[in-house]
């Protein structure tokens, strides 16, 4: 068996996977976000380490699972996350997560004082709120204490691994995600770090995804009920993972992923095309390879929050019922998922969302199908980038929350005017990591073969030409929305 980690933003989940690439066993431990101020979003290490723990006594102390027959184990993670470590490495403050959205000051001197054209051309995206290195910005200016006590920083399944291994150590699909590695040239920009006194030797050395970095700690080993023999294999993003898991590994490869976030990505072999930054360029898991990608920042969010707000007695599943009742178009009323700002096309941390053409016959139906509608047309802003890039975009691979219920899937083929597969064992990012430590482990050579083993569509949703010319109609008044609403946020 190997295990696959994926440290998310609500909850980590942890697999175990056997040869065959099935999934024996689960656990999911969930814990807060700390959102202190609007725009804030943060988390405690501790509580990653701590439920990882608890996840992975759950998954060994199952009476049919023996420790002794678990090889390898890898990480999938949050992205963008900055964890800073003083040097006795600890953690000096609470992490400040992807989505949060305070840094919008510290975005705008990355441009005034190194330039948009020079940070694309050395990390290939621009400055937007969610990413690493504005947070440490704004720790230095904010918390000055704080940041000259700092030693490294991690992103947060970095410092997962740490806190089980002792060892510090970055993989590139994170660090890729900072803005400050050169991400072509696979090394911490010291440019980047010289124009903002920054020591270069606050960034962690480099690793890449497969790199086995040791093994468990005797603590670690002791309290997860795992041999310290395990080998520990450096893991990925989580939009890394999810495009390994999903087996994006070759050029005309796309996967759209719906989780707190929702994610539309393509495989990119080369470092040299030019996306002038209108969607993410990072390094992909697969080592020398790389991907794009669109980001919509509330997309599962958005759904969770309207459950909780709304239906909170509902399940997903029940919740998700409602779609079937309500008509293409939730009868007029349409939703903009801008809960906390929005990444693609938008970047946009001010924007708020909005429903539009509320009517008093209106019910809840209606408005799950818009929330889910809205949710997919953010997405399908990504799409439409890519196809103007001149890519071809005819079969998306579908993973997460969208994934798990057929209207949703239609919606995506209708909006996305595309074939949307669903595969047969979808576990997102986590099965990527375990699939970094199945080829760590030795049981394949390349990860495309280990992806044809354990990667299995289960079948494929065709748009119904109907609906696209329904949804196009309607894709044109959600992009006024942002237009519209735009000034009085
Ligand atoms: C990607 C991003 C999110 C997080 C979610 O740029 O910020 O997708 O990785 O975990």
């Amino acid at each position: 068996y190997v295990i696959g980690v994926d440290l998310g933003t609500s909850a980590v989940k942890v697999l175990l996977v056997n040869q065959a690439g099935r999934i024996t066993k689960e656990v999911s431990k969930s814990y807060p976000l700390i959102q202190e101020k609007t725009g804030y979003s943060e988390q405690d290490p501790e509580q990653w380490v701590e439920k990882t723990l608890e996840g992975l006594k759950e998954l060994t102390g199952s009476h049919d699972v023996n420790p002794a027959d678990i090889e390898g184990i890898s990480f999938a993670g949050q992205m963008h996350g900055l964890v800073l470590l003083d040097r006795q490495q600890e953690v000096l403050r609470h992490a400040i997560l992807w989505n949060d959205t305070r840094t919008t000051e510290q975005c705008r001197k990355i441009y005034q004082e190194l330039g948009e054209e020079r940070l694309l051309t050395l990390t290939k995206n621009p400055a937007l709120e969610g990413f690493t290195l504005p947070k440490l910005l704004w720790v230095k200016e904010n918390e000055r204490e704080i940041y000259n006590e700092a030693s490294t920083f991690l992103l947060p399944k970095d410092y997962l691994r740490y806190r089980l291994t002792g060892r510090i150590n970055c993989e590139y699909s994170d660090a890729a995600g900072t803005l400050l590695l050169d991400t072509a040239k696979k090394e911490w920009s010291s440019e980047i770090c010289d124009v903002f006194e920054l020591p270069v030797n606050l960034c962690p050395p480099l690793v890449d995804s497969g790199d086995c970095v040791g093994t468990l700690t005797e603590e670690a080993a002791q309290v997860s009920g795992l041999s310290e023999n395990v080998k520990v294999f450096a893991g990925g993003a989580d939009n890394a993972c999810g495009a390994i898991g999903a087996g994006i590994l070759s050029e005309g490869k796309t996967l759209c992923s719906i989780g707190t976030s929702g994610v539309v990505l393509s495989y990119e072999d080369s470092a040299d095309l030019d996306f002038s930054g209108k969607v993410h360029y990072f390094n992909h898991g697969k080592k020398d390879a790389f991907y794009t990608m669109g980001v919509t920042l509330s997309a599962g969010y958005s759904l969770s929050w309207f459950k909780q707000v709304f239906a909170s007695e509902e399940s997903y599943e029940e919740l998700l019922q409602e779609l079937d009742a309500a008509p293409l178009g939730a009868g007029g009323l349409l939703f903009t998922p801008y809960l906390a700002g929005e990444r693609t096309p938008h970047a946009d941390a001010d924007i708020r969302g909005s429903f539009i053409g509320m009517d008093s016959a209106h019910t809840k139906k209606d408005f799950v199908r818009s929330v889910v509608e809205g949710i997919t047309f953010s997405l399908n802003d990504s799409i439409q980038i890519f196809r103007e890039q001149g890519k071809t975009i005819d079969k998306v691979v579908s993973i997460g929350g969208g994934a798990k219920n057929d209207t949703w899937l239609q919606i995506q083929a209708d909006i996305f005017n595309a074939q949307v597969v669903r595969l047969e064992s979808e576990q997102g990012p986590g099965m990527g990591a375990a699939m970094l430590a199945a080829c760590g482990c030795g049981w394949f050579s390349t990860l495309e073969e280990c992806a044809g083993a354990f990667v299995e569509p289960k079948d494929i949703v065709s748009p119904v030409s109907e609906n696209v010319v329904a949804y196009r109609n309607l894709y044109r008044l959600y992009q006024e929305v942002y237009t519209q609403t735009k000034e009085i946020n």
